[in-house]
């Protein structure tokens, strides 16, 4: 009896392991995501040492295995979500572009990639993830396939479930100038000659209803949390809310455009959309010393008024398809400052594999040599970027359960000039700075919205400051540092710069969603 009751214990448990979440957006708000390109994120083996020459364009041998032995690298900086790459099967073996180790390149829906794992292999990341109370993101693609071979010689019936030309647009080349057109943008084929990526016509009930029986089912059998959406934009829009309601889960779309007014109507038809507005000023407000400042806090107040909610994008600086921030500036404190943007402005934040290891994408700055294998850094947790990720994950957990406004309070400057700008969120003002570590010490006084006479604690370099008479902070800045400022008496229990320690519950699974009651703020006037 003892025993059928153990037995019953973990038959029950498994079953519990095995059901989807079905995370909803409203659930991944107050997530904080962590990139990962399984090809090249840890082996199975735990090789720190085997090469991986980016140039190459091939497999180097990253695995679900070796991601769910490295869970503490990633949950240790403070994540509780990971993005991975797409397990579909792709187009195999060696081509002009290289293998398909990224993932773009499916031919089958319903085979898992090999090359990653097995089936109970991810199944068993995914638990893995769930015991931690992490979740589950899954990159997936519903706009093209992929084919070896000259567009004109394409074998459709290599494919599975579209395994016929008449699922498919014609062949004709995007043209990436014209996105007012269309018909050009969702009809005609990404990739190029060499390894065409020919596109599905997902405007037909068959396409669409062949997809949404395919994402359930992806979805219920590896637990799937959230999505990740590639070529969001190349897809027609009314393909979404099929597709939206048979996956049950939060998705991310991208929408690789500068434009933030056309990347945010996309809000319209998926809940979250990767911050790719404000990815473009934010970077080259940071990457150098004279980057434009006001270019930046001009987008943060465009992205506020254009996107329908800014705390469902995702907000990164770094990627598997953009320059590595370290490929454009190699001082740290402009780094600093950019990741300290990317994790405390409005959004969920996204960081991308290697960007804690200060990767500089040697050999080129982006695709193929952005993708260094994570493997080759030991998985150094003194790092200081991944020193810095965990303090900004940790302030914004605090800022999250001190504040129940925090998440959705859409961050504004309150103060810029030509080096500097000054952001309130909640109660938090971050004051940044692309003066870079050789800059000048200065300072600035800042209306910071504090009644007088607040404390409030500067969180990056444990040091406080009072709000004076008329609210203002005097604000210390050195050596290009970013400054992250937070009501001392609301720090109890965070941790943070000598503050208590909550004791922590165990949370085995994610927590059953309850509304807090907004608490009365008396430090603010504003
Ligand atoms: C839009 O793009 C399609 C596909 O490339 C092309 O055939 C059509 O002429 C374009 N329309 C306009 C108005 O440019």
């Amino acid at each position: 009896m003892f025993s059928k009751s153990i037995i019953t214990t973990a038959a029950l448990s498994l079953a519990l392991c095995q059901q989807a979440f079905a995370a909803s957006a409203a659930d991944w708000r107050s997530r904080s995501i962590y990139q990962v390109l399984t090809d090249r994120f840890a082996r199975s083996d735990g090789s720190t040492t085997a090469t991986c020459n980016t140039a190459d364009r091939a497999y180097c041998g990253g695995s679900y295995v070796g991601i769910q032995n490295h869970l503490d690298y990633i949950q240790n900086m403070g994540f509780d979500a990971v993005w991975i790459s797409p397990v579909t099967a792709q187009v195999q073996g060696s081509t002009a572009d290289g293998y398909a180790y990224h993932g773009y390149w499916q031919q089958n829906l319903y085979e898992l990639n090999s090359n990653f794992g097995t089936a109970d292999d991810l199944k068993a990341l995914s638990a893995a993830l769930h015991a931690r109370g992490m979740y589950l993101m899954v990159d997936v693609v519903v706009n093209h396939n992929g084919y070896n071979g000259a567009p004109s010689t394409v074998d459709y019936s290599v494919f599975n479930p579209f395994n016929d030309e008449s699922y498919y647009h014609p062949y004709c080349s995007i043209d990436y100038s014209d996105t007012g057109n269309t018909t050009n943008i969702e009809q005609c084929w990404v990739g190029d000659t060499s390894v065409p990526l020919p596109d599905l016509r997902t405007e037909d009930a068959d396409v669409a209803a062949g997809y949404q029986t395919w994402i359930t089912q992806l979805v219920s059998d590896y637990s799937i949390d959230g999505l990740r959406i590639d070529t969001s934009m190349e897809v027609n829009t009314g393909f979404w809310a099929g597709f939206s309601a048979a996956a049950g889960v939060y998705m991310v779309g991208e929408v690789d455009e500068a434009d933030a007014t056309y990347v945010c109507s996309f809000q319209d038809y998926l809940p979250g959309v990767l911050n790719y507005g404000t990815y473009f000023p934010l970077v080259s407000a940071f990457s150098s010393t004279s980057g434009s400042i006001s270019d930046l806090s001009d987008m943060v107040t465009t992205v506020k008024g254009s996107c329908a909610d800014t705390s469902l994008l995702g907000t990164f600086s770094e990627n598997h398809d953009q320059p590595r921030f370290a490929s454009l500036t190699s001082d740290m404190a402009l780094a600093q400052n950019v990741i300290t943007f990317t994790l405390l402005a409005d959004g969920i934040p996204i960081i991308y594999e290697g960007q804690e290891q200060h990767y500089n994408a040697l050999g080129g700055n982006s695709d193929p040599y952005n993708r260094e294998a994570v493997w080759l850094s030991d998985y150094n947790q003194e790092a200081t970027l991944y020193e810095l990720i965990t303090t900004l994950n940790k302030i914004r957990k605090q800022a999250i359960s001190d504040d129940s406004t925090y998440l959705t309070y859409q961050n504004y400057p309150i103060y810029t000039d030509t080096t500097t700008i000054a952001m309130r969120k909640g109660k938090m003002v971050t004051v940044l700075s692309n003066k870079g570590a050789s800059g000048a010490s200065y300072t600035q006084s800042i209306a910071s919205g504090y009644a007088s006479g607040t404390q409030v604690t500067e969180l990056l370099a444990c040091t406080t400051l009072t709000a004076d008479s008329s609210g203002n902070l005097v604000v210390p800045m050195a050596a290009g540092a970013a400054r992250v400022y937070y009501p001392t008496s609301s720090l109890s229990g965070s941790g943070l710069c000598g503050a208590s320690t909550k004791k922590l519950r165990f949370m085995p699974r994610p927590k059953p969603k309850f509304v807090k009651k907004p608490k009365v703020k008396t430090m603010f006037k504003a």
